[in-house]
Parts: structure tokens; sequence; C-alpha cells
């Protein structure tokens, strides 16, 4: 991820995103894909921007062990992360359009979890996918719907672009889902399928998660990256509290829950 590390309670960006993201946001998600390429002993599993690690992890559980699990991403911040949580993974540095693979390695599931829409070229991406991938090997690649499409998301870039001025935000910016197919079947997948699945995400503890979406955001901003740290500090702490009024109706006195949506495409080697 491009987003800059802030110091917040002394805690970097990787290490809030496992401690206050992974559990509500992705690892539900995870299990789902897993459960979607039919995951089952002795398979090899590359987990493609594998962040901290949740995927490679559930995998891994599942799997029983830790031999036939790697886990790559571009970040050495967030894989720093995934070695700590998990030591007995393999995780390698590197980015998705080049993998850091062996002679000739290759992998009966591939996992991309909501990292493709990050890659500046998504066409070498699926192209290293393809070649990582074993012949009638599972490939599934999860990328979020549009924000525009996710009412709670929408609403709080709109508080955010109040100061910032209008913001792509990478996060949401491959949302369609006849884009992803097509790339598979130009990488030369077989089976090239998707389906947008919508599940209700449910943080008890909000403070935390506004925060790190506001970092996002502003970091994601022309505006944001022009900034020294003490005022983007400054304007991560306005959008907290101007997004309060956003949050209310999705509050239920425990927590907040709101609706999010992803494309889960699913192809074979
Ligand atoms: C939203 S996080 C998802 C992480 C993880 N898959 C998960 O589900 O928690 C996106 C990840 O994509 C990684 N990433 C972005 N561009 C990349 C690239 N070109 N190659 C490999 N990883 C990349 C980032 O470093 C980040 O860890």
């Amino acid at each position: 991820m491009t987003l800059r590390s802030y110091a917040m309670n002394q805690a970097t960006f990787p290490e809030m995103y496992e401690r206050w993201l992974v559990g509500p946001l992705f690892q539900p998600w995870a299990d789902m894909t897993l459960e979607e390429v039919r995951l089952s002993r002795g398979d090899r599993v590359l987990d493609i921007a594998c962040g901290t690690g949740i995927v490679a992890r559930v995998a891994r559980e599942r799997l029983g062990n830790a031999d036939f699990v790697v886990g790559i991403d571009v970040s050495s911040d967030m894989l720093a992360i995934a070695r700590a949580v998990a030591p007995d993974i393999d995780w390698r540095e590197g980015n998705a359009s080049a993998l850091p693979l062996h002679d000739g390695e290759q992998f009966v599931v591939i996992v991309c979890q909501q990292g493709l829409q990050f890659f500046p070229d998504k066409a070498a991406a699926a192209a290293q996918m393809r070649r990582a991938l074993a012949k009638g090997g599972r490939l599934a690649v999860t990328t979020w719907r549009s924000d525009d499409e996710i009412p709670f998301f929408r609403e709080l870039r709109r508080v955010a672009e109040r100061h910032l001025g209008a913001i792509s935000d990478q996060r949401y910016s491959f949302g369609d889902a006849a884009l992803l197919e097509t790339l598979l079947r130009e990488a030369g997948f077989n089976e090239v399928r998707s389906k947008v699945v919508s599940r209700t995400i449910r943080f008890e503890d909000d403070a935390p998660f506004l925060r790190l979406n506001a970092m996002a955001l502003v970091g994601m901003s022309a505006a944001g990256k022009a900034m020294g740290d003490h005022e983007r500090k400054r304007v991560v702490e306005d959008i907290v509290s101007e997004s309060a009024p956003v949050l209310q109706p999705y509050t239920d006195g425990s927590g907040i829950a709101f609706e999010v949506s992803t494309n889960l495409a699913t192809a074979k080697g």
C-alpha cells in the first residue's frame, strides 16, 4: 500500500492494520475465499499482496502446517508484521508484476485478496499469476466494488473531500467485474467467473477504524501527499471528528455495522 506510516500511540500503519482491521474486515473474506477455492490438504498456496498475511495464515490453519504456504508483498513494513505473527510461513518481499519465485515454482491455489487494485501493471501481475498457477490449479482474486456502491465508505470519503478536494480512492478503483474477468481471460486463465458478494462488517470499537480510514484517505489524496506530518495529522483529526454524523445511522449501541461488497473472481490454470 502506498499509505504512509503514522505515529499513533507509537503504532505504525501495518501494526494498526493488523490490530484493528484484519479481524473484522479482512479475515471473514479470507475464510470465504479459501472455501471458494476448496483448499485441501497438500495444496501449495500462494498469497499475493499478502499484507500482514491473513489469507496465508488462514490457509496454514486449514492445511495443518506452513510447509506449503508462501506470502508475497511489496511492502517490507507489512511483511515485518506478517513475520512477527507467523514466523513459520515463507514470506517474500516482491512485486506482483515480477513475483520472486524459484525456477519453475508453481502453486495449486493462488489468492490475491484486495491487492490487485493497487498494482500499477495489472496485466503483468495477471500474467505472473498465470505462470505461477499449476495446470488445473485454482485462482481467486477479490477487489472491492466501487465506493459509490458502498454508502458508508462513500459518505466518509465525502467528509474527507471537504478538506482535501476530490479523492480517487485506490482501494475501490477496480470495482468493475467485467474488467476483472477480461484481465484474467487475457492472461490465459480458463473458466473465469466472477460474482459480487456483500456482507455486513461490524467494528466493536469504531474509533481506530475511523482514524485508519481517514489516514488512508489523506494519504491517497494529492493534497494530503503535499502536506507535512503536522498538517496531515491535524487534517486526520478534523476528518475523524466531522465523520461522527456519518456513523450515527450505522451505530447500534455496541459498535458500528455496515455492508461492504466485493468482486470475487475465480479461474483455473
Ligand atoms: C489492502 S492490503 C491487502 C492485504 C492482504 N491481502 C489482506 O487481505 O489483508 C493491499 C496490499 O497490497 C500490497 N501491494 C500493493 N502493491 C503491490 C504490488 N505491486 N506488489 C505486491 N503487493 C502490493 C500492499 O503492500 C498491501 O499489503
